[in-house]
């Protein structure tokens, strides 16, 4: 692996650290700059963390807001409930996530006496606590001297390098130019400002060079096109995926199930469904869970990670045994691919929240 040649990393840090300083979001689990010797609580670190892979800092806020009010402390979540940690994380997607934190919480409860342990290699040892996680709580909470690297910095780092390489495979390049920048002074301020600095101003689409303070060192802001970057290999389509979703009334109320904890959607609560397949279903092929009139009501598209779905609504009156049955209007438990078919199926208007 050859590096590029380096920027001043004196004269980068000191421009984004002083543009931090005056910027810095400010955010329910952040300790900001200038706020002296008081340290992010760890707990409140790893929880947003977590919450934020793969989410926006406008998702992930009322989550964090909700589930902090709720669990204050680990040990609070250690004690949780399984089925009350999961329907609150109903929305936030890869539910492999609440269960891993759920067991990370237990752990730390149970093996730690409710502290985070306060180094990077003891943090990974953590169940659920991968190289991105344990580098965050490493420098943010306990000022390690970690290489924060998730896709805003990767973003950040290849426009100031204009690197060709494309992702994924440019990611241990990245890597490694991001580790060039950090030093012992201020390493949780420096992680969280290069976050906010590709959240706010390098940001995809549309960056802000205008107001970069980076932007007289960017070689990609030099070569005109800041836009192109991280450039990346192209996407293979998404697979489709079909199936049929059954909504069972008994008056105000729906039928839901727990789905298996393994696989997708683990453990979560789920209105009652075919396999999704690759090939559509026809009438013929759908067996439903019990007979009834039943009523085609509904269609929805959803978006996974690894596929897209286009689901079927059938909707009837009757009962199902061992059903979880719950009103209509109280579904704010499911994830969001079973929110939006009853919605499609019940024509309801609902928000979660
Ligand atoms: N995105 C993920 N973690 C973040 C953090 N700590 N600050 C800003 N943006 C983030």
């Amino acid at each position: 692996m050859s590096l590029p040649a380096l920027l001043d990393p004196g004269l980068i840090r000191s421009r984004l650290l002083r543009w931090y300083d005056a910027h810095a979001r400010t955010l329910a689990w952040r300790v900001g700059p200038g706020q002296g010797a008081l340290r992010a609580d760890p707990y409140r670190v790893w929880l947003s963390e977590v919450m934020l892979q793969q989410t926006t800092v406008p998702h992930a806020t009322p989550y964090f807001l909700r589930f902090t009010q709720a669990w204050p402390r680990v040990e609070d979540l250690a004690a949780a409930a399984d089925g009350d940690v999961m329907a609150a994380w109903a929305g936030l997607g890869y539910y492999a996530r609440a269960r891993n934190l759920l067991a990370c919480a237990r752990a730390v409860a149970s093996q730690h006496g409710g502290v985070f342990p306060d180094t990077e290699e003891a943090l990974l040892q953590l169940p659920g606590v991968g190289a991105y996680t344990a580098a965050a709580v490493a420098a943010i909470a306990f000022d390690r001297a970690a290489n924060v690297v998730d896709g805003n910095v990767e973003r950040v780092i290849s426009r100031l390098y204009a690197l060709k390489d494309p992702l994924p495979e440019a990611k241990p390049l990245l890597k490694a130019l991001a580790a060039g920048l950090v030093r012992a002074d201020r390493p949780g301020d420096w992680a969280q400002a290069l976050m906010d600095l590709g959240a706010t101003v390098c940001r995809p689409k549309q960056p802000l060079c205008l107001i970069c303070p980076l932007a007289e060192v960017c070689t990609a802001k030099a070569e005109g096109e800041p836009q192109t970057y991280p450039r990346k290999l192209k996407k293979l389509a998404r697979p489709k995926r079909y199936g049929v979703v059954f909504i069972i009334r008994r008056g105000s109320q729906i039928a839901l199930v727990r789905r298996p904890d393994k696989g997708l959607l683990g453990g979560m609560l789920a209105l009652p469904s075919t396999d999704w397949r690759s090939a559509p279903w026809t009438d013929a092929d759908v067996t439903p869970p019990i007979a009834a009139d039943w009523v085609k009501a509904g269609q929805i598209e959803h978006i996974f990670t690894h596929f897209s779905l286009s689901l079927t609504v059938w909707v009837a009156e009757g009962q199902l045994p061992d059903a979880i049955w719950t009103p209509s209007r109280d579904l704010g438990s499911l994830p969001s691919v079973f929110l939006k078919a009853a919605q499609s199926g019940l024509g309801l208007n609902y928000r979660r929240g």
